[in-house]
């Protein structure tokens, strides 16, 4: 316990746990000697020593999205036990501790610059942590020049109780999302896919997920946990379906089990995981071995509407979807306009698009008048975007 982690402490073997997934790079299997840029990318592998000495070795701007589940400093003073004083399987690893809160930042702002070096422009970062951490590590990013887009929190469905009553039961862990800087504009986010699985609702900062166990859980011969704090897949996967496209190098500084490898195989995805302890990168690596990737066509990159082909409201009256001379409405029957014959809505001796006449019905600047507005069929409202998306499927056919 209580070793210094200020900077890149530790020897750093290069082990390469054979290699699986969609790599074009030649396979490595085996110990390799270190070297000062790994080149090509050790794609698909698990770099076993100290994350701040592997990461000096891989090129700059190299990786696309890092995933990082860091120590938490839990800062546990005594082992911890149920109220029948059995005791509770907690985080008491070496790896979780720290000598202080300043050391603990130290190597917080070490491993932050580290991984900032290999992120490409627009890559992001996400961070995961609980109370102990993740204001210390969101102060770090701040101060280094990242920049914050979300803090996610991540809702246990099924949380460990609070055993002593002293305190509100820990139902959640924070992830922070972050952008390079906040020039950074062109970073993946896939808005729409997240939405249109999210029952065309945008998706939420707050993600109801149950933790790992069951079958998912890596148990070892005696049947007792593999590693303390093993992730959910289903976490991993909605990071990397939001934020990464198939075929990007996605990087793991603190790849434990080896939950982001798993779910990056699957999605298609290549994956760099750094790991100290070989315990759990031998474990991680046969994990991520035996899964098979999803087909091809369950996880293409989804269509961003930007480059979805553009249709016009007029193209919705020419097919016969909507009437000139019709009644729009909104959701709530609030608001309405009537169609023209050029396309263009009537409210009273307004003239406007789709989007202004929405507009201004609502008294608001800006309004998306696909979504807005809808027509009555058999006793329903139908959302005119559902129209758009026929006329659209008969232009791209
Ligand atoms: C919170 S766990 C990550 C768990 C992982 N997300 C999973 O789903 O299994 C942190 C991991 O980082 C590793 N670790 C801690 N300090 C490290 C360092 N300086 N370099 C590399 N790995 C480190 C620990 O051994 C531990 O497995």
């Amino acid at each position: 316990m209580g070793t210094s982690r200020t900077g890149a402490a530790g020897a750093t073997s290069r082990i390469h746990v054979s290699r699986t997934g969609r790599s074009a790079s030649a396979p490595r299997t085996g110990l390799k000697a270190p070297l000062s840029v790994l080149q090509p990318l050790p794609l698909n592998e698990i770099l076993l020593g100290d994350c701040i000495a592997n990461l000096e070795k891989l090129p700059p701007e190299s990786v696309d999205v890092v995933f990082a589940d860091p120590p938490y400093n839990l800062q546990l003073e005594q082992a911890l036990t149920r109220p029948d004083q059995s005791l509770v399987d907690a985080v008491d690893d070496d790896w979780d501790k720290f000598a202080s809160f300043a050391d603990y930042d130290a190597f917080t702002r070490a491993w932050l610059l580290a991984v900032r070096r290999v992120m490409k422009k627009n890559a992001t970062l996400w961070v995961i942590g609980s109370y102990h951490n993740i204001f210390r590590v969101g102060t770090a990013l701040q101060d280094l020049n990242f920049w914050v887009l979300n803090d996610i929190v991540w809702r246990k469905a099924n949380p460990m109780p609070n055993f002593r009553g002293r305190r509100f039961t820990n139902a959640h862990e924070t992830m922070i999302w972050a952008s390079k800087s906040a020039e950074a504009k062109n970073y993946t986010f896939h808005y729409e896919a997240l939405k249109a699985a999210n029952e065309d609702v945008q998706m939420r900062s707050d993600w109801f997920i149950p933790i790992c166990t069951g079958e998912e859980r890596l148990k070892d011969g005696a049947g007792r946990k593999v590693h303390p704090t093993q992730k959910p897949e289903a976490l991993l996967a909605r990071v990397l379906l939001s934020s990464s496209n198939p075929g990007d190098v996605v990087l793991d500084p603190f790849f434990g089990s080896g939950t982001t490898g798993a779910v990056a195989k699957k999605l298609g995805r290549n994956f760099i995981g750094l790991e100290r302890d070989p315990t759990y990168a031998k474990a991680a690596r046969a994990r991520i071995d035996a899964v098979v990737p999803l087909s091809d066509a369950s996880i293409a990159a989804p269509p961003e509407k930007r480059a979805e082909v553009r249709v016009p409201f007029l193209s919705l009256i020419e097919s016969g979807h909507v009437a000139a001379g019709e009644t729009l409405v909104d959701e709530r029957r609030r608001f309405q306009a009537t169609v023209r014959a050029d396309g263009s809505l009537a409210l009273g001796a307004i003239i406007g698009s789709i989007h202004k006449i929405g507009a201004l019905t609502q008294g608001l600047p800006a309004c998306n008048g696909w979504t807005f507005w809808h027509v009555e069929r058999k006793g329903k409202l139908v959302s005119i975007d559902e129209f758009r998306a026929k006329v659209r499927a008969t232009l791209t056919a």
